[in-house]
């Protein structure tokens, strides 16, 4: 994903004023006729497809197509329901359905299977009819009931399908856009607790930045511009990508499987720089594993982070003897299990915890956390006041015997399977899923020390 920087030789000029004046030209010029879409349709994505066949394509394998008929989300939804005694009312669904809540469509939830595929999920013309950002957490999102298209072409082509008009919310350039994608990528659970930050992680970071040089907003990052139509016969301009590839894969038969997951180990592969240094001290052979977040915008991993389990494997041996282990976990093994067993595991994740101090694994029973996330960047040179050190460092005591050989991993399990096996305990989730849950090997995460390089350090460049 090439940040592709503002400022660029393709970067467009938005022109506010003229903007201003689009609707009208717009209208002006559709004369009486009505556009082709009316507000039903305006909504179905289907309807999108004919004109705007790659963005449609890329949005349908996309998690967000995906987030309200992910069968973890119903089976979590369904529980929160049940042990709340309805008290969680539209707090999942109104981001992972927002049409849906705001037409009334639903109210809880409970009924998404039984309503047409133009309700679920985040579709095309939610966001693209967004027209204000209320808050900075659990979408605060203003919809515009008058059936513009707002995007980010300051002159778009005239079409009667529907009207367009350029908008600050939806130009990757512009920070307003990162608004719009943070207010739906912050939860503040209905006790108070911030559970997922991204949006706030984002803004403590070096890219939020006034400086158009610096800035780098969720579009910037996540929706990667290429030259195309934006729409079929429509001039070439820069269009970006809607494949919104974070962490999560479907766990159902879901379009474009495999472009996701591959977009999904290219990030992950990039996502960090490791380097391991094996050294001797008075107490014995030391290896030292130093982790850095070098390319996501905001902690790694971020958002639901009590729900990732991130974690590392370092291994060492003396000829073909193996003389340390530590984050080693099998296949279908919950990394917590391997964590009880062995403290010397590094997991990078959030851990949560009820009122009485006990871990917990729903949102609802969440009342304090404890972080333990890579964080993202906060200024570039060392001796800028802003600057935080970034690297992330963990110690592992290898014993008397030297080694010849140490290598280390980084994987990660988008969903915990403890968390998976508490909602199939509890009778909610179909334990066919349980299978279905990747885990993901880091590149950017894989060293191997050998004794022949002859020297402390080494690091995957
Ligand atoms: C009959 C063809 C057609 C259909 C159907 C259609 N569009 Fe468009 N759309 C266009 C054209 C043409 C443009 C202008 C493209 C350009 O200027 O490069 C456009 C532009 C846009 C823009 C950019 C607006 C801007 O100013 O940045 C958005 C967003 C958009 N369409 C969304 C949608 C959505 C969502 C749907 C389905 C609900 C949809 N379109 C259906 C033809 C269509
Ligand atoms: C500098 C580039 C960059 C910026 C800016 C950025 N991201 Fe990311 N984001 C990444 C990378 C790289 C990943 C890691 C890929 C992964 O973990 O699969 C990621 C991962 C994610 C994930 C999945 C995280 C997880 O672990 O669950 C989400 C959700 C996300 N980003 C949303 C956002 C939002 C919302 C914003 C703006 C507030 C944003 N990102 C800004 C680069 C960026
Ligand atoms: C999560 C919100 C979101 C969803 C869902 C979404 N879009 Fe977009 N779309 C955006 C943003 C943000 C941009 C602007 C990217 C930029 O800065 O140029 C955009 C840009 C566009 C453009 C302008 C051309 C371009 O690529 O920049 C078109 C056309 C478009 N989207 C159509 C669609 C269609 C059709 C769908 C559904 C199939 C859809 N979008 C779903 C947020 C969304
Ligand atoms: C209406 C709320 C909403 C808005 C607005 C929104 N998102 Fe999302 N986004 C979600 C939800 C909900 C999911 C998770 C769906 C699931 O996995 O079930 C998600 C998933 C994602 C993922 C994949 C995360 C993963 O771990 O796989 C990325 C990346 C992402 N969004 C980026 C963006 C960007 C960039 C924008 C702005 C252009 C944006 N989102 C706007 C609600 C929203
Ligand atoms: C403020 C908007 C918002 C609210 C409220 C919300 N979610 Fe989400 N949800 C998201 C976003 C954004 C993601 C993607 C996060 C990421 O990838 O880091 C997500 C991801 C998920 C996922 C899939 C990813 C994962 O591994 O956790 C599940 C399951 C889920 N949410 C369940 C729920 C349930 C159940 C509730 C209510 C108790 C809920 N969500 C409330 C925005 C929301």
């Amino acid at each position: 994903m090439a940040g592709e920087r503002p400022g660029s030789a393709q970067r467009r000029s938005p022109g506010r004023s003229a903007a201003a004046l689009l609707p009208w030209i717009a209208a002006a010029s559709l004369g009486a006729c009505q556009p082709i879409l009316d507000a039903e349709a305006l909504r179905d994505p289907r309807s999108c497809a004919g004109c705007h066949p790659d963005h449609y394509r890329e949005w349908s394998g996309s998690m967000h197509a995906y987030a309200s008929t992910d069968p973890v989300f119903l089976a979590m939804n369904a529980r929160g329901q049940r042990e709340t005694g309805g008290a969680l009312g539209d707090f999942c669904v109104r981001c992972h359905a927002p049409l849906a809540v705001a037409l009334g469509a639903t109210t809880d939830g409970l009924n998404l299977p039984e309503l047409g595929a133009d309700l679920q999920g985040i579709g095309c013309g939610f966001c693209h009819s967004v027209e204000a950002v209320e808050g900075t957490h659990n979408n605060p999102l203003a919809l515009a009931s008058d059936g513009v298209m707002r995007g980010p072409i300051a002159d778009p082509e005239v079409t009667r399908a529907h009207r367009s008009a350029y908008s600050p919310l939806h130009d990757r350039d512009s920070l307003d856009s990162a608004a719009l994608c943070g207010s739906c990528h912050d939860i503040v659970t209905p006790a108070g607790v911030p559970l997922e930050r991204t949006y706030q992680e984002w803004l403590g970071t070096l890219f939020a930045h006034d400086d158009p040089f610096q800035r780098l907003t969720c579009g910037g990052c996540h929706m990667d511009g290429r030259d195309g139509e934006a729409a079929t016969g429509g001039p070439e301009r820069r269009v970006h990508g809607h494949t919104f590839a974070g962490v999560d894969v479907a766990l159902v038969d879901f379009p474009e499987a495999e472009p996701q997951r591959q977009a999904i180990q290219d990030q992950l592969d990039t996502v960090l720089f490791a380097d391991l240094c094996v050294t001797l001290r008075p107490e014995g052979w030391r290896a030292e594993v130093t982790l850095e977040n070098v390319a996501a915008g905001h902690s790694w991993p971020s958002g639901a982070a009590h729900d990732r389990r991130a974690w590392v494997e370092v291994a060492a041996w003396s000829g073909d003897q193996a003389i340390f282990r530590s984050g080693e976990v099998a296949d279908g093994q919950p990394v917590v299990e391997v964590e009880a067993d062995d403290p010397t595991t590094w997991v990078l994740r959030d851990r949560v915890y009820d009122s009485l101090g006990e871990p917990a694994h729903m949102f609802w029973d969440v009342a304090s956390y404890e972080s333990e996330l890579l964080p993202g960047p906060t200024a570039l040179s060392p001796t800028d006041p802003q600057y935080t050190d970034t690297h992330v460092s963990r110690e592992y005591a290898l014993g008397a015997q030297a080694p010849t050989r140490v290598e280390v991993a980084v994987h990660l399990r988008p969903f915990g399977l403890d968390v998976i096996d508490d909602l199939i305990d509890s009778g909610d989730l179909d334990p066919v899923y349980r299978e279905r849950i990747p885990t993901f090997t880091l590149e950017g995460g894989a060293l191997l020390w050998t004794e022949e390089l002859g020297r402390e350090c080494v690091d995957p460049g």
